[in-house]
């Protein structure tokens, strides 16, 4: 009798699903404080791309806070687990072959490495959305940081939550001193290098 052939638990490899997809799998992760522009960016870097015919996937804490995460607050402990969950995520996206733009607050750098040290290195992007406290606190767009200010709301990053800048980003981009389309010609320009 024959010897069995026993697959591999995952029998088809990411370099084969990425010959298929015809593209490079990346993970984009947008760190900022709240107000900075990270998910309107996140949100127009993936269009672009999809427009280009990439296969990407978009994921935001907003809308993770709403199903897998819907269980967690914003105590620095909290946070730390919704990073973890959204990581081993964009582990597995990252093994389809996928190109995953983030868009967290992810205010720790140890989580932010965790998320790092999933994927090979050529894999991760840390994309600094940098605006000044003022700037975002003025432009205020879901009227938080003034609920934050009265002590409506507990724990908001920047005002009474810790925000950790990244030390070495890969890329910067300031959202205060420039447009948004400037913005995302910077990123775009950037993220066009890593995926093809
Ligand atoms: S993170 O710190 O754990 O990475 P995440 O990006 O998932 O945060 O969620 C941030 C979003 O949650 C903000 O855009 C805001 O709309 C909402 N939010 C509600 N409460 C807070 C808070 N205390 N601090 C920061 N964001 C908050």
């Amino acid at each position: 009798m024959a010897d069995l052939i026993i697959p591999p638990l995952i029998p088809v490899s990411r370099e084969q699903r990425e010959r298929t997809l015809g593209q490079q799998a990346h993970i984009f992760w947008l760190t900022g404080l709240s107000g900075s522009g990270k998910s309107t960016l996140a949100g127009l870097l993936e269009t672009k791309l999809q427009e280009r015919g990439h296969k990407t996937m978009l994921l935001d804490g907003d809308v993770l806070r709403m199903g897998l995460n819907s269980d967690l607050g914003f105590s620095d402990e909290d946070r730390t687990e919704n990073i973890r969950r959204v990581g081993e995520v964009n582990q597995l996206f990252f093994e389809a072959g996928l190109i995953v733009i983030n868009a967290f607050i992810s205010p720790f750098e140890a989580d932010r490495a965790f998320v790092r040290s999933r994927v090979p290195s050529h894999g991760f992007s840390e994309v600094f959305i940098k605006a000044d406290l003022t700037v975002c606190e003025s432009r205020d767009t879901k009227g938080m940081y003034q609920k934050a200010r009265s002590g409506e709301i507990a724990l908001f990053t920047g005002v009474s939550s810790p925000y950790e800048a990244p030390a070495f980003p890969e890329l910067v981009i300031e959202t205060g001193s420039q447009t948004i389309e400037a913005a995302l010609e910077m990123l775009l320009a950037y993220a066009i290098t890593k995926v093809q």
